[in-house]
């Protein structure tokens, strides 16, 4: 009798932890799922594709290539050289390839890096600490060496004056 007790109150107590962990289970997912649509809005709304996502030539010009979403600057691909004299302050201030994905200028050669998952190309293998301190510091992982332009993570203080309306006849 009491051995029965005993395993009915295990049964329960296994049923109660099992439901109570797909619950958690259940709520991470929905986490996780939120985590996931908030990162496409800022993805999106941060316009990282316009350089990290290499392009396909259509006759308007680049347009992301949806089948290499953010794996930056194709290895692959060959860069032609930058003309002598040619980025100068006179004339122009910065150059890309045809994938937007090589950004040429005072600082140099800069290859938007790849952002998709890859533990070993990718940033997989960073902490979302290590993410944010990159886009807040510019510097590799928050620690390392000044990430270059045109990599938009500048948070300028700047604070632009309210509008002045007309003084009227
Ligand atoms: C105008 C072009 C441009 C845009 C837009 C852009 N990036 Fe970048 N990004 C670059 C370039 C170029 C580099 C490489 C710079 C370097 O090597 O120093 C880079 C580097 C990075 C790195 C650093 C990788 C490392 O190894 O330290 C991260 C992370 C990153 N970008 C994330 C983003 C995110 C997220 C967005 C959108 C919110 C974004 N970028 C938008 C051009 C851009």
């Amino acid at each position: 009798m009491q051995v029965k007790a005993v395993a009915v109150g295990i049964v329960l107590v296994a049923c109660t932890s099992m439901a109570l962990s797909q619950g958690a289970l259940a709520q991470a997912k929905k986490e996780s799922k939120e985590q996931v649509r908030r990162g496409e809005y800022l993805a999106t709304f941060g316009g990282c594709s316009d350089c990290h996502t290499p392009k396909i030539m259509t006759p308007n010009g680049p347009a992301p290539d949806a089948s290499r979403l953010l794996s930056g600057h194709p290895a692959n691909s060959v860069v032609a050289p930058v003309p002598a004299g040619v980025l100068t302050p006179n004339q122009w201030v910065a150059m890309t390839n045809s994938d937007l994905t090589a950004w040429a200028g005072p600082w140099g050669v800069s290859f938007a890096a790849n952002l998709t998952p890859d533990a070993a190309t990718g940033i997989g293998g960073w902490t979302a600490d290590q993410f944010a301190k990159t886009m807040r510091t510019g510097k590799h992982l928050g620690v390392g060496r000044p990430i270059l332009p045109p990599m938009p993570w500048l948070p300028i203080s700047n604070p632009v004056p309210q509008p002045i309306p007309p003084k009227g006849p």
